[in-house]
């Protein structure tokens, strides 16, 4: 358990939680959980049921391509493709752009909603997530072979496995000290 408060209320308990998980066993997660924890993420608030989402799934020898797609880009020497290749399952999270910018808010806000539903359910089940962006995301030599068109935006890479070290919380500044209060 963190040093987070707990409190009577399961939503806030598994929001306050909730931990980046950096290291896992090496068990598969099952696929078919994941896509069913995908299915409760995509309840996730969305402007005009847009859906600007989709998603790239590794796992097992499929996790190769991935690190292909980073060598691609990377060189061969390159400490995240051999490290994803020791994560149970990755999950690319991608943006459906839109090139009207006040569409292209609300969807990355969508997106971003759903990430973290995702990564609060999985947590629910015992799975621990590692939300990474990393500058290699945004480049052609590594979309390319991943098939990721221009237009789709990566939000991020999401590590997941059963946690085998659960990171202690870092403190969050007090709600107060940041609220300019209108009353
Ligand atoms: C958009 C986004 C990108 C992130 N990228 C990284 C990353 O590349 N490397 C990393 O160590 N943590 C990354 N994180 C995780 C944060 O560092 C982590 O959430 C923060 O330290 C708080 O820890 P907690 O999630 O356990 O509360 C990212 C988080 C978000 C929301």
């Amino acid at each position: 358990m963190s040093k987070a408060t707990k409190t009577t209320n399961e939503v806030r308990n598994a929001i306050q939680n909730r931990r980046t998980v950096k290291k896992f066993k090496k068990e598969a997660v099952p696929t078919q959980q994941i896509i069913e924890l995908l299915d409760t993420a995509v309840w996730a608030p969305n402007h005009k049921l847009r859906e600007p989402w989709r998603f790239l799934l590794f796992t097992g020898n499929g996790r190769k391509k991935l690190a292909e797609a980073i060598d691609a880009e990377m060189g061969e020497d390159n400490k995240f493709s051999a490290n994803i290749t020791q994560v149970p399952a990755v999950m690319l999270v991608v943006l459906e752009e839109d090139p009207r910018q006040n569409i292209w808010d609300e969807d990355f806000a969508a997106v971003s909603a759903l990430v973290q539903n995702f990564m609060l359910a999985a947590w629910s089940e015992d799975i621990g997530t590692f939300w990474v962006t990393k500058p290699f995301l945004y480049a052609p030599k590594f979309r390319k072979p991943l098939g990721i068109e221009a237009g789709e935006k990566i939000i991020g890479m999401i590590y997941m496995g059963y946690p085998d070290v659960i990171p202690s919380a870092k403190e969050r500044t007090p709600a107060k000290d940041k609220v300019t209060l209108f009353e």
